[in-house]
């Protein structure tokens, strides 16, 4: 045990030697697929192999498991929701670089400077100004104060995101996340009050000093939240789900909240979210903005993919194995409202490899008293169970 240990120790260190060594004969710039390029200093913990799964933009393949899930959700938050006087949707972000300043990934977002999410043990750092985004909340005040005209304060972002972690089927360093956020004006908050004045409203705790008048509208808004996540969680997997809400805790909202749903028995946490605070919204819209509220949520890709299509080991979304990919494809071109998830079947984790062997009988021996099954069995005995199948092409 101990020795297994020491020697990917030995492995990953021999990596960042040669990898470091690698950078500094370029001036410290890394180019990446796409032509960014990337300026490093003595913060730079990136090993090669995250760096390659930079732009690898799986949400975006129509194919692709993660991309198929992606797509019903972009459906789910592109339809009209109506607010009596007229209807909005949510404006979908894919393409935004991983790339983001500490500023936008922590500082805006209220992290406290000793908040163990800063540390190198914990994120990978470009140089000491920039990380790979460790959430896509990192998007959510740089998209609120230049975008606004575009999405009105409603819009989601999708994309990958890094965190420096362990290693079993359900972690993997990069993965994707999907952000919500939602701001209602003063104006819609009022709307809000009409949409939701048969349901009776839930209460809530933890109420920031700023909404401490505006009690109603901050549980219109948390009514709101739930029911659009819920929505969406019971248009993945169908009505047979059941909710738990939990109470949170994120440095960028207050109140904070993390849903558990219970699928067939299953516990699985799927998402944390809350209302953002108003130091987020001020950072955005300034400091009179106009008593705007919104939420944010934000949720992984993979944990929702794996549960849909029963895929145990969260590295299969990285495999180029065309038996990987190829089991979804039908999925990939489904009608929204007959999606029958594809259940996933496990394949060889050997690479597929199709070999021909031909050979001749002798000069007398008549093809019909050719004996298959020695021939099956030289080749069992050779090989093995490591060959699937093998047929007679012709005789
Ligand atoms: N960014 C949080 C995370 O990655 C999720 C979150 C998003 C929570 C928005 C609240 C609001 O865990």
């Amino acid at each position: 045990m101990f020795k297994a240990r020491f020697s990917a120790l030995s492995i990953l260190d021999s990596c960042f030697y040669r990898f470091s060594t690698a950078c500094s004969k370029s001036l410290n710039q890394y180019f990446l697929a796409d032509g960014t390029v990337l300026v490093m200093d003595n913060a730079f913990n990136v090993p090669r192999s995250i760096l390659s799964k930079i732009g690898k933009q799986l949400h975006t393949r129509n194919d692709h498991p993660l991309g198929i899930i992606r797509n019903r959700i972009e459906a789910y938050f592109a339809k009209s929701r109506f607010l009596d006087q007229g209807s909005y949707f949510f404006k979908c972000y894919d393409n935004l670089s991983p790339i983001v300043s500490i500023v936008d990934n922590f500082d805006n977002l209220c992290f406290p400077s000793n908040h163990p999410g800063r540390s190198p043990t914990d994120t990978y750092y470009i140089n000491s100004n920039h990380v790979l985004r460790t959430h896509t909340t990192a998007h959510d005040v740089s998209l609120m104060s230049s975008q606004s005209f575009i999405h009105n304060g409603k819009f989601i972002t999708i994309g990958d995101v890094y965190r420096r972690d362990e290693i079993d089927s359900v972690h993997y360093p990069v993965f994707h996340q999907v952000e919500g956020v939602c701001l209602f004006s003063r104006p819609e908050l009022s709307f809000l009050d009409k949409k939701y004045e048969k349901i009776s409203s839930i209460k809530v705790s933890n109420i920031q000093p700023e909404h401490i008048n505006n009690q109603r509208n901050v549980e219109l808004v948390v009514t709101d939240m739930k029911r659009e996540i819920e929505g969406l969680m019971k248009n993945l997997f169908g009505h047979d789900i059941l909710f738990e809400w939990i109470p949170g805790e994120f440095p960028f909202t207050s109140p904070s909240y993390e849903l558990e749903i219970i699928l067939n028995g299953k516990r699985l946490e799927v998402c944390g979210c809350g209302v953002l605070k108003n130091s987020i919204l001020e950072k955005a819209y300034g400091k009179y903005h106009d008593s705007s509220i919104a939420w944010a949520f934000g949720f992984g890709l993979e944990r929702l993919a794996m549960v849909l299509f029963d895929i145990p080991d969260i590295r299969y979304f990285w495999s180029e194995d065309s038996r990987f990919i190829s089991q979804f494809s039908e999925n990939a071109n489904n009608n929204f409202d007959d999606f029958k998830p594809i259940k996933f079947v496990p394949l060889s984790k050997y690479p597929p490899n199709i070999r021909d062997l031909s050979f001749w009988l002798s000069g007398n021996a008549k093809a019909l008293d050719f004996d298959h099954n020695t021939v099956y069995e030289i080749i069992r005995e050779e090989a093995s169970d490591l060959v699937e199948s093998a047929a007679i092409v012709s005789i």
